[in-house]
């Protein structure tokens, strides 16, 4: 026998860490650890033709890290057979309406991850969160000003604020998409009666000023009832989301940005089920006493609240999109 073996960490008690004194490692032969070695080679060589370098990055990439995945886990064939289960529950469950592969990659943070990496800080640019499987194409127009609720039961909140670049200088006609849950944790879109209601897009005016109402935003959890929801019981975690408000905001010249702003108080500001909370975006929507004015004369009996949210847009960078031709997007749902 040649060679070094290899180790790999087993399942540890719930009290250990990989590290931690006691912890247990498998050692293979080192034949066998060629023989993992051999396969992982032989798949990437297969990726070798790729035409696309970017797509022959991707695939070898991902075909290494998946068999370290494999080999450090010893995934046992149960195990794998688990996995295939899973991934086909989601597919079955994904329509239209509901997409929980983007859930499945947003309690792993792999969505979050995905967005740092393509949102370095610039500046004082906004920060960049979540996209959230609830955005959908051709939502309503309002004025500035208007109301995007159309009725999803809420608290009212005037929300309000300016779209600008790095430098300060206002963006004019800056497209604004906004999407919330109602009172009820639940989007439009999870209602079977085709409602729209709770989304819209506006546009920023000459000053770079916007202003319209929705509804104060309230936690929900994301959907539960199916595999990624099984995931999180079985994980022992919450499918709470913290309170938010989503952002799509995009200019000629500017970085897309995808984003919300979440409610300072909130009992999930700490726990957020898909990692989204960012200190900065975290606002303070001040509660008024029912009665009292409206930016705007609108008559309000209840309590109502009131946020300031100014946008700073990054400059585009010219390259964004470059590469990802050969992605098929799924309709309904663009790449951003
Ligand atoms: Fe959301």
């Amino acid at each position: 026998m040649s060679g070094t073996s290899s180790v790999y960490p087993t399942a540890l008690p719930p009290s250990q860490r990989p590290g931690d004194p006691g912890t247990v490692l498998k050692t293979v032969s080192a034949e066998q650890a060629a023989r993992e070695e051999a396969l992982v080679n032989q798949v990437v060589a297969a990726f070798d033709g790729t035409t696309s370098p970017r797509l022959k990055q991707l695939v070898q990439s991902l075909t290494r890290h998946l068999h370290a995945f494999i080999r450090e886990t010893r995934l046992t064939t149960a195990e794998w057979d688990a996995a295939i289960q899973f991934l086909t529950r989601c597919g079955h469950i994904t329509d239209d309406r509901r997409q929980e592969f983007i859930l499945l990659s947003d309690v792993f943070g792999i969505s979050m991850q995905t967005i740092a990496v393509n949102n370095e800080a610039y500046g004082d640019a906004t920060e960049a969160t979540v996209f959230g499987p609830f955005f959908v194409e051709g939502s309503p127009a309002v004025a500035i000003g208007g109301d995007i609720a159309n009725g999803a039961a809420g608290e009212p909140c005037w929300v309000e604020g300016t779209v600008t670049d790095v430098e300060g200088k206002p963006i004019p006609g800056a497209l604004i998409e906004v999407w919330e849950a109602d009172d009820d944790g639940l989007y439009d879109v999870q209602y079977t009666d085709d409602r729209t209601a709770a989304r819209a897009h506006l546009h920023s005016d000459d000053q770079g000023r916007y202003a319209f109402w929705a509804v104060t935003p309230t936690p929900y959890p994301i959907p539960h009832d199916g595999p990624v929801g099984d995931l999180l019981a079985a994980t022992n975690r919450s499918p709470m989301r913290t309170s938010h408000l989503h952002f799509l905001v995009s200019a000629d010249g500017s970085h897309t940005l995808v984003t919300h702003i979440f409610v300072d108080g909130c009992d999930y500001l700490e726990s957020d089920a898909v990692f989204g909370v960012k200190p900065s975006l975290i606002k303070d929507f001040e509660r008024q006493e029912g009665g009292s004015p409206t930016p705007d004369g609108r008559k309000i009996d209840g309590s109502w609240t009131k946020v300031r949210f100014d946008i700073v847009l990054a400059p585009a960078k010219g390259t964004e999109d470059e590469d990802v031709h050969w992605i098929a997007v799924h309709e309904g749902h663009r790449l951003v």
